[in-house]
């Protein structure tokens, strides 16, 4: 099992080596190998995705990755900048499914910014289409308006898109994944404003007609958001867009108690995934050991059980987290009075000793 471990910059690095210590202390033999990526490739390479970091990315069962960018980086061409260097592995390796799991663990229900009675018990998916969209549509660029409310003047412009087959697939996706849940998938588009996302409901609807035992409703995106605070355990599975996927994982992070609880994988059709906290560098916190290391020691656990085949072994994992909870222990985004404030390493020792005690 070869794993391609690449840290990144900011808090990345702190993080990526607590899921480290994690995944070595399970009785499993890896082979994992790291590699610059990010900020902190650009800087020892000029590149922040450079050709050997991509290399070890293919060439891997999984992908284990923390986080990139600083805003020091802001300045440079786009091409160069450390975001650069994700969106291009989820590009060239063609990670299309993005899972976002918002699971509100018993013991963090005091630690949201929401009423406990709307959160205890939460566990809904989010699955964000991660190749298509805004994100990636052509053309794109500035130029000198030739229409609009300023002729003449310089602007900017993006290519909103999706194809057919890319909104299928996800949808496949989707519907599949409810199948073994609770069997109810909420499609979240602009379709009353936006053509492309007018034709992802079309598609939705078509493939849903393979799936008659689960249910599908449709969602404009600002309801969606409003409902996620409203009432979200009315959710199932979200399926959604990258830009709008983008947006609502955020915003549900907030659901479980903290950006640093929600893990994420993203997936090919073969299997092979990379595995991220949902959160970025958090430049205003990196190199304090602070951070809260669960996002991406959840996120091991989703590549043991996705791309691994260690089910047992990912369930070792969330159990661990599960216990370190119950003993109290909460980096300071998690904290609440009554409990024990820790830092990043202090929390992943924890959780191995939780593992050796299993
Ligand atoms: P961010 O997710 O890095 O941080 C947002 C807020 O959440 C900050 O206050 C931060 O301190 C906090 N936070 C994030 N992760 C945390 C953790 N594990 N524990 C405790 N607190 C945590 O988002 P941002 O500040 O908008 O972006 C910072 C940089 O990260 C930017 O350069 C952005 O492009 C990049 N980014 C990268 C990724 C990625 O690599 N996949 C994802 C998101 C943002
Ligand atoms: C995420 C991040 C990335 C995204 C950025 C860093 C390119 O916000 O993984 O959610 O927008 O997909
Ligand atoms: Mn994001």
């Amino acid at each position: 099992m070869k794993i391609a471990v690449l840290p990144g910059d900011g808090i990345g690095t702190e993080i990526v080596a607590e899921a480290v210590k994690v995944l070595k202390a399970l009785d499993l033999k890896f082979e994992m190998e790291s590699a610059l990526v990010g900020g902190a490739a650009y800087e020892a390479h000029g590149h922040p995705l450079p050709e050997s970091t991509l290399n070890l990315a293919k060439a891997a069962d999984a992908v284990l990755f923390g986080a990139v960018g600083d805003w020091k980086y802001d300045k440079l061409d786009r091409p160069l900048r450390p975001e650069q260097a994700i969106l291009g592995l989820r590009k060239n390796l063609g990670l299309f499914a993005n899972f976002r799991p918002a699971i509100c663990y018993e013991q963090l229900v005091g630690a949201s910014s929401l009423k406990p009675e709307l959160i205890a018990g939460l566990d809904i998916l989010i699955i964000r289409e991660l190749t298509g969209d805004i994100y990636f549509g052509q053309p794109r660029g500035r130029r000198t308006a030739v229409d609009g409310h300023f002729p003449g003047a310089e602007e900017a412009f993006d290519t909103m898109r999706y194809s057919r087959p890319e909104i299928e697939r996800i949808a496949h996706v989707a519907f599949q994944a409810a199948r073994k849940r609770n069997k109810k998938v909420t499609s979240v588009d602009k379709a009353n404003v936006l053509e492309t996302f007018q034709f992802w409901k079309d598609v939705v609807t078509d493939v849903h007609k393979e799936y008659p035992d689960v249910e599908l409703q449709h969602m404009y995106v600002d309801n969606a958001a409003m409902q996620l605070v409203k009432a979200p355990k009315a959710f199932d599975v979200v399926v959604t867009g990258n830009m709008f996927g983008d947006i609502l994982s955020d915003e549900a992070s907030m659901l479980t108690g903290s950006i640093g609880m929600l893990p994420s994988a993203s997936l090919n059709s073969s299997n092979q995934g990379l595995y991220e906290p949902s959160h970025g560098s958090a430049p205003d916190i990196a190199g304090k050991g602070i951070a809260n290391p669960l996002a991406t020691i959840l996120s091991a656990a989703m590549m043991l059980r996705f791309s691994l085949n260690q089910e047992a072994a990912a369930q070792r994992i969330e159990a661990a987290v599960q216990k370190v909870l119950a003993q109290g222990l909460r980096t300071p985004d998690i904290y609440s009075e009554g409990t024990t404030k820790v830092g990043t390493a202090q929390m992943g020792d924890a959780v191995v000793k939780a593992l050796a005690a299993q």
